[in-house]
């Protein structure tokens, strides 16, 4: 019998992960919150700014968000009490499908629970053992786990870089493989740059590969009406947006083909194996979904701030990385460098969490600001105070 099973306690494994964590200062733990309004957080009996959710543009507090989920509730009760292809999809589930294929002019929509769960069951629904997917070097961890669970081979190239994803293709079509996959993010999650999404769509037409692309940052803030980056774009097989960022509420949806929302239904576990989203969260979404067009205020607010922000700590000698989004990441390198950075913000009044290993590469720990239509000057300028006077000391 294997000696580790006869002398040691079986969950010494964990005791060992944990140590190792606390001694290279990346463990993690939960620190509970409540929110205020759209950028104020009580912690520990202190009201601060927060300047680290991606709710860009507030509207987790919007009334007409609450009311429709109240009214959803009211009428239709607390959950949705089964999956979708058995007693789960009411008229409700469905006519925002239809929103929302139709707000991004795409033929068809699927909803699903969260982005996390739609990008590890889809990934696995389009690929196998005898293909290959093409992915950015940072994409999202959630991208990853779905192909890890899909056995497809897989290789990365480098952030951005579309001649390396040339390169990659060129070879790769020799190679036999049953299909190709190219996946990638539209707005990176912990950079808050943009890839390409026509360069990519071009590549994914020449090589004749399947193209799944998460827009999960840009939903509700970028592209027309606020729709996203890949919206009004041919030529994507799966764009898949979420509705816990900037909608505010909670869950994802893909917009797709007739064709491949029909295999989805009938081929993706995480679609088919899951309670349907619950009345009170479609209601929430469906209000975002009329609201969000009309925010073109609000999202040219946000772009001002978003480069306003980014000069401003340029110059005061922060490594800010080149953000085309509400995410503004600084770089801080040492963990414990940066875990210091954002302890003085909160003790002055400012939420903004460290970002750390695996999140981001090593020697690549960072405070991930973000922004929102809903901060106002004195928050922003306060913010910048503060890391003046931090730099300085
Ligand atoms: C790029 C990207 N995709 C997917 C997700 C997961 O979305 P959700 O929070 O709906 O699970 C996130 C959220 O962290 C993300 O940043």
């Amino acid at each position: 019998m294997n000696s580790d099973l006869n002398h040691h306690n079986h969950l010494d494994f964990i005791t060992k992960e944990l140590q190792e964590r606390e001694k290279n200062n990346n463990i993690r733990q939960l620190n509970t919150i409540c929110p205020q309004d759209a950028v104020t957080i009580i912690k520990n009996a202190r009201s601060l700014i927060n300047f680290s959710s991606n709710d860009y543009l507030g509207l987790s507090k919007h009334p007409s968000l609450i009311l429709a989920s109240q009214n959803y509730t009211q009428k239709y009760g607390t959950g949705a009490t089964a999956s979708r292809l058995v007693t789960g999809t009411y008229d409700i589930h469905e006519k925002l499908e239809q929103k929302l294929a139709k707000v991004c002019n795409k033929e068809a929509s699927l909803l699903f629970n969260t982005g996390f769960q739609a990008n590890t069951t889809l990934i696995p629904s389009l690929v196998d053992q005898k293909s290959l997917v093409l992915c950015d070097r940072l994409v999202h961890n959630s991208i990853l786990q779905g192909i890890f669970l899909s056995k497809a081979r897989w290789k990365r190239y480098q952030h951005n870089d579309l001649s390396h994803l040339d390169k990659l293709l060129k070879k790769a079509v020799l190679e036999g493989y049953n299909r190709i996959l190219i996946v990638t993010e539209t707005v990176f999650s912990m950079e808050g740059d943009c890839c390409d999404v026509d360069g990519l769509i071009q590549l994914s037409q020449q090589y004749n590969t399947l193209l799944y692309l998460d827009d999960a940052h840009a939903f509700g803030i970028m592209g027309e009406k606020g729709m996203g980056l890949t919206a009004n774009k041919s030529g994507i097989d799966i764009s898949l947006g979420t509705f816990g960022k900037a909608i505010g509420s909670f869950g994802a949806f893909i917009t797709t083909s007739k064709l491949m929302r029909d295999y989805l239904i009938n081929c993706c576990p995480g679609f088919i194996y899951t309670t349907a989203l619950p009345p009170a969260v479609i209601g929430s979404i469906d209000a975002a979904i009329d609201l969000v067009p009309s925010l073109d205020q609000e999202r040219t607010y946000l772009g001002e701030q978003i480069n306003y922000v980014q000069n401003k700590l340029r110059d005061l000698g922060y490594q800010v990385c080149n953000s085309s989004s509400p995410i503004i990441p600084v770089i801080i390198g040492d963990e414990e460098k940066a875990l210091d950075l954002s302890q003085y913000l909160e003790k002055n009044g400012i939420l903004a969490t460290a970002i750390r290993p695996p999140t981001v590469p090593k020697n690549t720990a960072r405070i991930r600001f973000v922004l929102s239509s809903k901060h106002q000057p004195e928050h922003i300028n306060y913010l910048i105070y503060l890391l003046k006077n931090y730099h300085d000391s």
